[in-house]
């Protein structure tokens, strides 16, 4: 039987696509696990309907997602303009701030984010959270430059709060090294409800060396949460 967490991202990722794809969709697809059950699903509905859909990937992990379910795999440079990304998600506060990067790919999530008329978030409800931090203990992800991480780690440490540690990697010496070349920085900061995320993103991203934080500020539009006994809640 599928474990309870699992069977709420799955419940999430089904509904987010029956919901949201329509014919001739070009569809950002996020990285993670949540976002392996929306591919099943958009596959399906795509052999089904005989739909004509276009997929743009956030990660080496999406593309390889996008290939192996038989989808049209596109780029940035294709399809600039998306109708949606779908996307799971770290942590969501209660005005659907994101915390995203927990699998390293933020930068590019952010950017496809970025470009699509409409970003969708599919989570567990293990992930609903009144305040960023508050259940997320990992730290927000930053994706630096190899030669800047610790002249922007002393920054954030020196000008902030908490620590900035450098993501090491489990089955190699050595850190994480991104999708796009680059490190990661994991700050862990003090949670608190009355941050403005949108004034520490732009802190965070003043700092030469930072290449992107993942920290999803007002760009969520609809957030689906999957529970373990398969319901789900939609905020809009
Ligand atoms: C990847 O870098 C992350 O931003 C993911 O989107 C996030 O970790 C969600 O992953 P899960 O679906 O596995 O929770």
């Amino acid at each position: 039987a599928m474990a309870s967490v699992a069977k709420g991202k799955r419940a999430a990722a089904f509904k987010a696509i029956d919901d949201h794809i329509k014919d001739g969709d070009r569809i950002g697809i996020g990285s993670g696990s949540t976002i392996v059950f929306a591919v099943e699903r958009l596959a399906e509905r795509v052999k089904n309907e005989k739909l004509s859909v276009r997929c743009v990937p956030t990660s080496f992990q999406a593309k390889e997602l996008i290939i192996s379910n038989g989808l049209v795999l596109s780029n940035l440079e294709t399809d600039h303009v998306l109708d949606i990304a779908i996307d799971g998600a770290d942590e969501v506060d209660k005005d659907l701030n994101l915390i995203k990067g927990g699998g390293g790919c933020q930068t590019q999530e952010k950017i496809v984010a970025f470009a699509a008329k409409k970003f969708i978030v599919i989570a567990d409800d293990s992930k609903k959270s009144e305040y960023l931090g508050e259940k997320w203990k990992t730290g927000l992800p930053i994706e630096v430059l190899q030669i800047a991480h610790k002249v922007v780690k002393a920054k954030i440490e020196s000008s902030l709060e908490g620590t900035a540690d450098l993501r090491i990697a489990q089955k190699k010496a050595g850190p994480v090294v991104t999708d796009n070349g680059n490190l990661i920085l994991d700050w862990k900061f003090d949670a608190a409800r009355d941050k403005d995320w949108s004034q520490v993103n732009g802190l965070l991203k003043a700092i030469p060396g930072v290449v992107e934080t993942g920290l999803f500020v007002g760009m969520t539009s609809c957030v689906y949460f999957g529970s373990p006994n398969g319901e789900i809640l939609t905020i809009n």
